[in-house]
């Protein structure tokens, strides 16, 4: 057998470099040995984004994306297919679970400063697939077309129309007609189905290309190529197979025991993941009392209101939410610090982050509840909040006292 898998690899190497491209990414690469929890959540992004594509391929199967027939379909799904509320729910769930890990994903960068040189290409691999993610969710929010899903497309849609000059025309050739309809239904399915998930898969790809060109950060944000063993392996690295694929194992099934949870027993996440406008069919006619986005949006969403209007128009409230998402795109010039993670940065760090955190999940909450005077002033004050954090960084992390980082990685479990 063992003569059979050489002849056979020796065969196929001859021809494509498979043997050495599994060296190179997987039994060969030396990852950090101190990695943390925080570490597992690249691979669980990659976990959702295989179960949104497999569960996403299957829903395509029954669901009839028309204006006349979609929300019959989810239905039918639901009801009739084999094992079709499993998969919609898969989906469903598989949303908001893509958007936990990814942030959680991004936070541990933030931590540990894993923007900085040499992976700033990395993080803006990292951005433009967190641009393409809130797109897919987007277009695909439209396609169960319920009546969340025609208003919340609505309120984006005019946001477009915001846009000083050119926003009427932009938005009638992005809606595809006059109104949102059936050829609305038909463009955001085409976008979501085959545009967007062709163009994140090609971005994850890159990413990690990018990643394994430069190397892992770690929680001590110390380059471990620095220190390299008569072998020329790093002394403080560990093959990434076979150690760190039985690691993420065991931080799989646990991600997939807590999922599994939510999507047998808690499918719509209290109104949060499936909202109970959704249950009814797109109506023109009639406005949900409330409209908000789905959780992952709401940050930017409660910037959007708080920002006063200028002659009637949202267009200044469009701008702060781009500038939000666009501020992150530019973190890793920002930060002057001679350290770069969080455990040897000084207190002005620590607190902002702290800060950071609270505006997020702050605004996060308000841009779910109805806008009333009150919440409007917290969310202005979040939303300065949030954007000090950014455009003070150059200051505090240039001007605030650092720890000594140690010379070699601290802590590893695998050593
Ligand atoms: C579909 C979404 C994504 C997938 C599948 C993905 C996948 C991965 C994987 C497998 C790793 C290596 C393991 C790890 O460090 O956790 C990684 C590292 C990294 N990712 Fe992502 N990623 C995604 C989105 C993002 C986003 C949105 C950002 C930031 C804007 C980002 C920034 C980074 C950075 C900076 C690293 C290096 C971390 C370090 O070495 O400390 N990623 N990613």
């Amino acid at each position: 057998m063992n003569k059979l898998w050489q002849n056979m690899m020796g065969w196929v190497d001859a021809r494509f470099p498979a043997t050495e491209t599994f060296k190179y990414h997987m039994s060969e690469y030396y990852a950090p040995k101190n990695f943390n929890f925080w570490y597992f959540f690249g691979v669980l992004s990659m976990v959702v984004l295989v179960n949104q594509l497999l569960t996403g391929i299957w829903l395509t199967m029954d669901y009839n994306p028309t204006g006349d027939g979609a929300f019959a379909s989810v239905e039918y799904i639901m009801r009739d297919v084999d094992l079709g509320w499993l998969i919609r729910y898969l989906h469903s769930t598989g949303a908001s679970a893509f958007f936990v890990v990814v942030y959680l994903h991004m936070f541990r960068g933030m931590m540990y400063g894993s923007y900085r040189k040499p992976r700033e290409l990395l993080w803006l691999v990292g951005m433009a697939i967190y641009l393409c993610l809130m797109a897919e969710g987007f277009f695909g929010y439209l396609l169960p077309w319920g009546n969340m899903s025609f208003w919340g497309a609505q309120v984006i849609l005019n946001l477009v129309g915001a846009i000083p000059f050119i926003g009427d025309q932009l938005v009638t050739w992005v809606r595809g007609d006059f109104v949102i309809s059936g050829l609305t239904l038909n463009r955001f399915f085409a976008l979501h189905v085959v545009a967007i998930p062709l163009v994140l898969v090609a971005l994850v790809f890159l990413h990690v290309v990018a990643l394994h060109h430069v190397g892992s950060n770690n929680p001590d944000g110390i380059e471990i190529k620095k220190h390299k063993g008569a072998d020329g392996k790093p002394l403080d690295g560990i093959p990434f197979h076979p150690y760190y694929t039985v690691h993420d194992l065991v931080g799989i099934v646990v991600f997939l025991f807590v999922f599994l949870g939510v999507v047998f027993f808690w499918p719509d996440g209290g109104g949060h993941f499936l909202e109970a406008p959704n249950f009814e069919p797109a109506n023109p006619l009639k406005t949900p009392p409330h409209i908000a986005p789905v959780w992952y949006y709401t940050p930017f969403y409660a910037m959007l209101r708080a920002t006063p209007s200028m002659f009637g128009s949202a267009f200044p409230g469009v701008m702060v939410m781009g500038g939000a998402i666009a501020i992150l795109f530019v973190l890793p010039w920002l930060d002057r610090s001679p350290v770069k993670s969080m455990r040897y940065k000084g207190g002005w760090s620590k607190l902002w982050l702290g800060i950071f955190v609270v505006s997020f999940l702050g605004l996060g909450r308000l841009g779910m509840i109805e806008p009333s005077p009150t919440a409007t002033l917290v969310a202005r004050c979040l939303t300065v909040a949030y954007f000090l954090y950014f455009l003070l960084m150059p200051f505090y992390t240039s001007m605030e006292n650092v720890k000594p980082v140690p010379d070699r990685v601290t802590g590893g479990k695998h050593s």
